[in-house]
Parts: C-alpha cells; sequence; structure tokens
C-alpha cells in the first residue's frame, strides 16, 4: 500500500485528553554511531522518514534526548521548523548520562532532569513537549523528589504529560509514584513505553494490569522485536537484508531464539490468511491489544516504514488474535 493511501486514525491516549495517531513514529537510531563510525540513519534519510511518517497521516513522534547525543531531538527540530509544531504530539525522555564525568548529569535526580529539559525543549526548537517519559527508575531518587520535579515541569508548561518507560518489575515502583503523586496531589504518571511485542512478552500480568488500573496510555517500542517479527531472519540466523542487528553475536543470541522462530511461524501462517506481511501482523496484533494505545514503529528505511504504516489497514479476528498470543505457549490468561 502506497504511502498516500495510509490514513493513520487517532487514538485516545490511555485515560488522558490527548489524542495520538495509531502508530507512533520511533527516531532512536536517528543520528546513532555504529561500531565502525557510520551514522545508522542521517541527517537527510531522517528527513525522508518523517516526511513519510506525515505523509500517512502521521503526527505522533517519538525520541530522547541521548538518541544520536542530541542529534535526534535537533533534526527532528529542524524538520519541525517549516511545519505547525501544534498538529504534532512530541515525546522525549530523560535518564541515561548526558554529562559523562558528572555524576549530576544522569538519572533522574532534581539537577539533571531541570538542566536537560530546556537544553531538550532547544533542540526541539518548541516550548513544551507532549510527553516526557523517565527512560528508565534511578534508584537513587526518591520517588517523591521525582514526581515533585515532574509536576514542577507540568506547572511551568514545559511538558503536558508523564510517562515511564519501564519494565515488568517496575509496576510497583510506578504504582508507588501514583500514590505519592495522588496523596500530594502532584501530576501521576498517565502513560507508559515498556517493551512489548509478540516475542518480548514480560509485561503481561502485573505491569499491564498495573497499566490498565492507572489509566495508562501503553505505547511499546520494539513492535518487531527489532526486525525478528518482520519474517527476515531464518532458522540459520541469516538475514534476507543488510540488517544492522544481523552483525551482533549478542543480539543474535537473545533474539533469533528457536522459541522465537515458532512464533514467527504463526505470525507467517496468519499473514497469509489476512495478505498481509509478517511485520504487518505482528503490529496489527499489538494494534489490537485492548491494553495497547499506539506501538512505536522503528525503521532503517522509507520501504520498511512503509510497509509498517500498512498494518494500520490490518484486521485480525479475535481468534487469529488469540493464536498469536498463544504461540509463545502462553500463558495468554495473563495478558
Ligand atoms: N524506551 C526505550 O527504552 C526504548 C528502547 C528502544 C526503542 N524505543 C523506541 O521505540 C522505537 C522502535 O523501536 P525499535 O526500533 O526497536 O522497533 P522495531 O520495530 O522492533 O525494530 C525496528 C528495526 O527492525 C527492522 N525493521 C523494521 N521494519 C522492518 C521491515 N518492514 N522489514 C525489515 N526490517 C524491518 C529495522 O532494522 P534493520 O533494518 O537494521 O534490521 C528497524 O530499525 C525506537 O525508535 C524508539 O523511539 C524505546
Amino acid at each position: 500500500m502506497a504511502l498516500e493511501d495510509v490514513d493513520l486514525d487517532y487514538v485516545r491516549l490511555g485515560e488522558t485528553g490527548l489524542s495520538v495517531s495509531e502508530l507512533a513514529f520511533g527516531t532512536w537510531r536517528f543520528g546513532r554511531e555504529t561500531d565502525e563510525g557510520t551514522v545508522e540513519i542521517d541527517e537527510e534519510r531522517a528527513h525522508e522518514l518523517l516526511d513519510a511518517y506525515e505523509t500517512a497521516g502521521g503526527r505522533f513522534i517519538d525520541t530522547a534526548d541521548v538518541y544520536g547525543g542530541g542529534d535526534s531531538e535537533d533534526w527532528i527540530g529542524d524538520w519541525l521548523d517549516e511545519r505547525d509544531r501544534e498538529e504534532y504530539v512530541l515525546a522525549s525522555k530523560v535518564y541515561w548520562p548526558t554529562r559523562e564525568d558528572d555524576p549530576n548529569g544522569r538519572g533522574l535526580g532534581r539537577k539533571h532532569i531541570r538542566r536537560n529539559i530546556d537544553l531538550m525543549l532547544d533542540r526541539l526548537g518548541t516550548e513544551y513537549l507532549d510527553v516526557l517519559y523517565i527512560h528508565r527508575w534511578d534508584e537513587q531518587t526518591p520517588a517523591r523528589e521525582l514526581m515533585r520535579t515532574l509536576t514542577g515541569l507540568v506547572d511551568e508548561g514545559k511538558v503536558n504529560y508523564l510517562g515511564a518507560s519501564t519494565f515488568e518489575p517496575n509496576a510497583w515502583r510506578v504504582a508507588k509514584a501514583n500514590e505519592i503523586a495522588k496523596k500530594e496531589g502532584l501530576e501521576p504518571f498517565t502513560v507508559s513505553q515498556p517493551r512489548y511485542n509478540l516475542v518480548n512478552r514480560e509485561v503481561e500480568g502485573d505491569y499491564l494490569d498495573m497499566c490498565r488500573d492507572y489509566g495508562l496510555g501503553v505505547c511499546p517500542w520494539s513492535p518487531l522485536g527489532q526486525g525478528v517479527l518482520t519474517g527476515k531472519y531464518d532458522r540459520e540466523d541469516r538475514a534476507t537484508d543488510d540488517s544492522a542487528a544481523s552483525e551482533d553475536e549478542g543480539w543474535k543470541e537473545a533474539y533469533l531464539t528457536e522459541e522465537n522462530f515458532d512464533v514467527v511461524d504463526e505470525v507467517r501462517a496468519i499473514a497469509d490468511e489476512v495478505d498481509a506481511t509478517p511485520a504487518q501482523v505482528s503490529l496489527a496484533w499489538l494494534m489490537h491489544h485492548d491494553a495497547v494505545a499506539a506501538p512505536l514503529v522503528g525503521a532503517r528505511t522509507v520501504d520498511q516504514l512503509e510497509e509498517n504504516l500498512g498494518a494500520a489497514s490490518v484486521s485480525l479476528s479475535d481468534d487469529q488474535f488469540e493464536r498469536l498470543a498463544e504461540s509463545k505457549g502462553g500463558p495468554y490468561d495473563d495478558i
């Protein structure tokens, strides 16, 4: 399907008052340096990808202060310069080190967050972020300090909604932070960005239950298991294209497992039934999921993005959804 024929819908982001595109566009490979010293996606390609996403009706862009050492935010900002910023929903993240040798140049302490937010807004060329995520939990910063710092940013108009990009062992941390927020009249987390896809199912159970209970809008990252769910790898660990990940031995060990290939087989079977590609079926599975608001599509090329955005017109039956859910060997009841 051509990009012009894709027309992404809007969905509500959890129980917030914000509407977002049903597929967000993730930009972590913008400006990212490889071990060989090349850049995975340069500025020109980044702008082509953003153009393609926009053509398909996409308006929900995800970045982070550390992507490409700030280049991702910078390049999005330059691209937005010629557009009406109000039409876009911008999400970014804070946590990872931004000043290598400075103990306060990392984490979620008040000093790091407050210094960083202005740099982020400056790079993006905007006065506010729609969503600010904490990229990970910081064991060193008390939850109360964190919620008070983040609430300050909302009160100052620099951030509209707070998000937590965390994993399954941290469900209780988000719950605790939101209880502190409730008790003290502070802003709670209303958005969540966990890793979630058909081969990474750790958030099923407690974490997704917590998201449902607090009404968090869930935006899964790595919805294609970093490419595995596109079906481009075979059981002999070969990729059918020049995938960057296929060169990484640690990555292969984690992702190219027999168990994951069993899931891919079921994805392929359903792709044949609905006349779509495995990537589209894997994304459609998340879009069909009652706990998910908007998956974050990633892509290295415009062709990949075009294919992925085509997921918006793929419908799965409840039976197909369940077969995919069970392909990992369950327990499906916990979803
Ligand atoms: N919060 C966090 O901690 C966190 C962590 C990671 C990502 N994220 C966010 O989530 C976004 C998406 O994550 P992700 O990039 O890991 O997502 P993903 O969709 O699971 O993987 C994307 C990668 O898979 C390959 N691919 C994608 N579509 C393809 C297609 N149609 N055919 C063949 N290969 C395809 C490409 O890599 P190759 O071509 O090199 O194989 C692409 O870069 C990121 O951009 C970022 O915004 C957040």
